[in-house]
């Protein structure tokens, strides 16, 4: 297992359409045991392959808590959602590629994701609250999406000006 750098908005890798994974093999396996420590590390509760410059559809997440100890960790191969509530919630989203920046995004309340687990089983899932949530920004991740595309175009303009503000400050 390896930690991989989580590359930051601006790198185009996070602008593109992730490829589909063809093979289910050790190569994959090793990937998502990557993923998983690369998003424990950084504290994160989700993390997309192109967050690690891989442009495919991986995604792992882990939104357990006291509450639910059980479900809530997993490792998803060209997930899609198939299917969202009309209802919609809204909730505080950040994003390890975007550190130090967080703002509410609207999202459907429940959604139903297919996709495949590790080793290339047919999976499907329904989410609502924090994994319902974590699930549509990872999927994001994968078609080159990110949160701040997911609020006004003020409150984007804000956030974007903030981030450039941010990267200076660290000298980036
Ligand atoms: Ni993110």
């Amino acid at each position: 297992m390896a930690l991989r750098p989580i590359v930051l908005m601006g790198d185009p890798v996070l602008r593109e359409t992730a490829a589909p994974v063809e093979s289910f093999d050790e190569r994959l396996r090793a990937l998502i045991e990557d993923m998983f420590e690369t998003m424990y590390h950084a504290e994160g509760v989700g993390l997309a392959a192109p967050q690690i410059g891989l442009s495919e559809r991986v995604l792992v997440v882990d939104v357990r808590n006291e509450d639910e100890p059980e479900a809530g960790r997993f490792a998803i191969v060209n997930p899609e959602i198939v299917a969202v509530s009309r209802e919609t919630d809204k909730a505080t989203e950040g994003c390890l590629s975007i550190p130090g920046l967080e703002e509410s995004v609207e999202r459907p309340a429940v959604v139903e994701v297919k996709g495949f687990d590790a080793e290339g089983r047919p999976f499907s899932v329904e989410a609502d609250d924090l994994l319902g949530r974590a699930l549509q920004h990872e999927i994001d991740h994968l078609d080159g999406v990110l949160f701040v595309d997911r609020v006004s175009p003020l409150k984007r303009q804000m956030l974007l000006k903030r981030w450039r503000k941010l990267q200076e400050e660290v000298g980036l």
